[in-house]
């Protein structure tokens, strides 16, 4: 993307975190604020979107990411329209872009795109005058997931420059990884990835600020911020680990393990979670877990990128 491009650019379509400045991604923080107010109201709700369409098109299954998007929406006013896997007429041979056409035909004016193959967005958003947010595409990005992620980080932490935060896991696999990586070296974070030799893609270690590690013990050393991640075993094409239990026995994050990190540890984790996988349900559901808090702030940041892409003031 050309520099001069991206004033326009940055708020028409939301691809991947590094779409953004630091300075924007601050305006996203102010106003997820801001829409945390408006989900606190005994009212959930404001005008601000009212006549304005949200299509919701989810080629994989989501939990989290699709409802806090509808709830989002709705919470603004807007209208949301939506399909999961098999109920579009791609099933009946009609191709992705001819189907993103049909909506901007109907009046669409924003478009959420989660897709299994990594570039989906990204097609739609060259073909297209409506909003496209990426809400998870292949391996490749989850910027609303790093976005809430960011902001809750800022918010239990007061800051994100200059911490350490450990991501743990499947990051060959994981888009939430490589957004989170992203956005936090953006903003000053010291990140270390962390997981087997066969699911840490070495080439990270090239960008700012961000290391590799094999050894969960060592990476945990002074850790302000743990994101534990879930092995991603519906995009495994081949064998990654020698056994579950092994991966579970070096990788797994529980109370004894977290004893290495900072005393003010902050864990968090994007969903789905595998208890007893990748996190101990007492780590997952202790003190320093901020896994419920991801969930609140996934909405009022889901309110606040459909506000700021609509252009409404
Ligand atoms: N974190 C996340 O993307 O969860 P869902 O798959 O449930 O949307």
């Amino acid at each position: 993307m050309k520099v001069e491009n991206r004033i326009s650019y940055r708020w028409q379509y939301l691809l991947d975190v590094d779409d953004l400045l630091p300075e924007d991604m601050e305006l996203v923080f102010q106003t997820t604020d801001a829409m945390k107010e408006i989900s606190q109201r005994e009212v959930k709700k404001a005008p601000t979107l009212q006549g304005k369409v949200v299509a919701l098109l989810f080629w994989e299954p989501s939990t989290r990411t699709k409802l806090s998007f509808d709830i989002a929406a709705k919470r603004l006013s807007a209208n949301t329209v939506s399909f999961t896997t098999g109920e579009s007429s791609v099933s009946k041979g009609e191709s992705f872009l001819h189907t993103i056409h049909n909506l901007e035909m109907m009046g669409v004016d924003i478009v959420v795109i989660r897709h299994p193959c990594s570039g989906a967005p990204h097609l739609a958003a060259q073909s297209s005058h409506m909003n496209i947010i990426n809400a998870g595409d292949g391996c490749h990005a989850h910027p609303t997931q790093a976005l809430l992620d960011l902001y809750t980080i800022r918010e239990r932490k007061g800051k994100i420059g200059g911490l350490k935060v450990v991501i743990v896991g499947d990051i060959l696999h994981s888009r939430v990884a490589h957004s989170d990586a992203r956005g936090l070296s953006l903003l000053g974070a010291n990140v270390v990835l962390c997981g087997p030799p066969t699911l840490l893609p070495r080439e990270w270690r090239f960008l700012p600020r961000i290391s590799l590690e094999f050894n969960l013990d060592t990476a945990l050393r002074e850790a302000d911020v743990v994101v534990m991640l879930r092995l991603q075993q519906e995009r495994h094409q081949g064998q990654f680990l020698p056994s579950l239990a092994e991966y579970i026995f070096l990788y797994q994050l529980n109370k004894e393990r977290l004893k290495l990190a900072k005393p003010e540890v902050m864990v968090m984790h994007p969903g789905p979670l595998n208890e007893g996988v990748e996190i101990s349900h007492d780590v997952a559901f202790g003190l320093s877990s901020a896994v419920s808090e991801q969930v609140v702030n996934g909405v009022a940041t889901r309110m606040a990128l459909l506000y700021l892409m609509s252009g409404r003031k």
